[in-house]
């Protein structure tokens, strides 16, 4: 979350009007996730555990930007995957739907950045 909301803030300073509103949606819709993650632990009284977040990371242009957004998609990607099945095989069917769900939902994201890479590179769509 802390990642977009930097980014939306570099971007806001660069005067890329689209993409720091882009990069401030981000953040809300990882804020929600969250959210969804911390009701359901409040609901199975999964205890909470300090998590250690990787402080935000900037870059010199969008695309070197969204080369570190990608990076951290897959891996956020690769965790849900790991807690969906695990979740499933011990039966906490609550906690695997969400995180089913939230999987999904990254793997849209990953080929949102993906599809926005394409159109930086190649030149065309962004302007402030
Ligand atoms: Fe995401």
């Amino acid at each position: 979350m802390h990642q977009y909301l930097a980014q939306a803030s570099l971007m806001a300073r660069w005067g890329v009007v689209d993409l720091a509103e882009r990069f401030g949606a981000d953040a809300q819709d990882e804020l929600d996730h969250q959210r969804r993650i911390v009701d359901v632990m409040v609901a199975t009284g999964t205890p909470f555990r300090g998590i250690d977040v990787p402080p935000p990371r900037l870059g010199r242009t969008v695309e070197a930007i969204l080369q570190v957004d990608r990076e951290l998609e897959v891996e956020v990607i690769r965790l849900y995957e790991e807690a969906a099945s695990y979740c499933e095989r011990f039966h906490h069917h609550f906690a695997h739907e969400l995180f089913a769900a939230l999987l999904d939902e990254e793997l849209h994201h990953l080929a949102d950045i993906d599809e926005l890479v394409a159109q930086v590179r190649s030149g065309a769509g962004l302007h402030g």
